[in-house]
């Protein structure tokens, strides 16, 4: 019979001891019987180390057994080991129970061979699907959420709602408020080369609508193609079918997209040139210069996906395409990788004459984004807090992509790992003899460890097996355990 033990009322001669307890007493209600009980729920986990238990008082009251059993019984499991008693904080389980044999894990399941494909194959796949529930995840995509500045961040969200007008508290203007589109102005040209205007900017609801509203926006206009880089974020692409749109692929190579393919059949092109996700290559001068002559020539438009464009490390970063030919290329930042992907902030310059396009599908949309955060990254980069926070977040990042690269090179040195010189992942190219890529990211799973590889990524067939791994990701806690684990597998599998 299971029982509740549910505590009230101010704590007796032992202290503490407000708490529920369910226990399954079976029949049992004996000394004995309480004490199997305890014991059982500590051995399955159910009852994890530091967990406070009733007051034998409350327990006793509860479970309608005498006070002596239930103090009999927790005196028992504490000379065993399994429970703790301290002087003033009552009785607790052990950290580690003595003599009891650790609470197993729970099993993980490994996704099977035909699941593994499913989730491979589709174009609607989403990070947290593929990383809920796993302790490691090196999945691209997210910085790491423990290093949000929130002390800073409360700070100018304070200063921005305590100084804020009263009317942008209200509806306005679709751009997004005027605050941030300034600073963003000043902020971009500085540290990316933009060439803007806060009247061209529009503050997104993440990369992930800008898209949306651009491909609605163009397709208005008449477009019907976009060309896309082959392998890419697959969001992007399910954004331009359902705008009515027919993605081109672009196959990408060392020097980045391969923009020499763009005909005057394409309308747009979209593209990653600091740090091609997923690929990590840079997309090369004669490139730029070429992509922003296609431009020119033929009326077409570039979308400049900069989402990780503060992070270089080794060299001087290049500054944005848009800055080449302002009237032909859209330039598209976002907060999620520099901040967090939960604030859900991304901006656009646009040129002149997309402007008002956009604008009605930003109306359409969602009428403005969300008004607090736009004040409070606006405060936080006029006070400097954003610069300060980037620059932090560049040498945490370095300092990581560093232990990657020297774990990889004593632990599993027949990999080859790329894309390093930049943003928040790299590629990892499994050495000829490794076991197949699924393979090897199925034992990762099996091992706790969430990894994406390239066909994720719309990865053609013939594609060199190559996991992408999102060092940026993990909290710090567990970042040198998840590249340990990832070190074992590719140990047992690439040897
Ligand atoms: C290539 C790429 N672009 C843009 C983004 C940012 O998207 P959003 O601003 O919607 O979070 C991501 C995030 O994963 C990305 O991988």
């Amino acid at each position: 019979m299971n029982s509740w033990a549910t505590a009230a009322g101010p704590a007796g001669p032992e202290r503490g001891g407000d708490y529920d307890l369910l226990l399954d007493l079976a029949g049992r209600r004996s000394r004995a019987g309480l004490e199997g009980a305890l014991r059982e729920a500590v051995r399955d986990g159910r009852l994890a180390p530091g967990t406070r238990l009733p007051s034998s008082r409350v327990l006793a009251r509860d479970l309608d057994l005498a006070r002596n059993t239930v103090a009999d019984a927790y005196a028992q499991l504490v000379a065993e080991g399994w429970l703790t008693a301290r002087q003033g904080s009552g009785t607790a389980v052990a950290p580690r129970p003595g003599g009891a044999p650790a609470a197993a894990p729970p099993p993980r399941r490994p996704p099977s061979p035909a699941e593994r494909a499913a989730r491979m194959a589709s174009p609607d796949l989403v990070p947290h699907t593929h990383t809920a529930g796993l302790p490691y995840v090196l999945w691209p995509g997210s910085p790491d959420l423990s290093s949000f500045p929130r002390a800073a961040w409360a700070a100018a969200a304070r200063r921005a709602v305590t100084t804020a007008p009263s009317e942008a508290f209200g509806y306005s203007d679709p751009r997004g408020r005027p605050e941030l589109r300034t600073a963003l102005a000043d902020y971009l040209a500085r540290v990316r080369g933009v060439r803007t205007r806060p009247d061209l900017l529009v503050v997104c609801t993440g990369y992930v609508q800008a898209v949306g509203l651009l491909a609605r926006a163009l397709r208005g206009l008449g477009a019907r193609r976009i060309a896309v880089e082959e392998v890419g974020l697959p969001d992007t692409r399910t954004q331009l079918r359902a705008a009515g749109l027919e993605p081109v692929p672009l196959p990408v190579d060392a020097d980045g997209a391969a923009v020499e393919g763009l005909d005057a059949g394409v309308s747009a092109v979209l593209l990653t040139p600091a740090h091609q996700f997923p690929m990590g290559v840079r997309l090369s001068p004669a490139r730029r210069t070429a992509v922003a002559a296609w431009a020119r020539e033929t009326g077409g438009l570039v979308v400049e996906d900069d989402y990780d464009g503060e992070f270089r490390y080794d060299r001087l970063p290049v500054g944005a395409l848009q800055g080449l030919a302002p009237d032909h290329v859209v330039y598209a930042g976002t907060a999620s990788k520099s901040l967090a992907p939960g604030l859900r902030l991304a901006w656009i310059a646009v040129p002149e004459r997309l402007l008002a396009p956009v604008l009605r599908e930003k109306r359409l949309a969602d009428h403005q984004s969300p008004v607090l955060d736009q004040l409070t990254l606006a405060e936080f980069i006029g006070s400097g807090g954003y610069d300060r926070h980037v620059r932090r977040m560049r040498l945490h990042y370095r300092r990581r992509r560093d232990h990657l690269v020297a774990a990889l090179a004593a632990r599993a040195p027949r990999v080859r790992l790329s894309g390093i010189a930049a943003g928040l992942h790299a590629l990892l190219e499994l050495p000829p003899g490794a076991d197949p890529l699924d393979t090897v990211i199925a034992r990762a799973y099996e091992g706790g460890l969430a990894v994406g590889g390239l066909p994720s990524f719309g990865a053609p067939q013939d594609t060199p097996p190559a996991l992408v791994i999102g060092y940026g990701t993990p909290p710090e806690h567990a970042f040198s355990g998840a590249v340990d684990l990832l070190c074992e597998v590719l140990a047992a599998s690439a040897t």
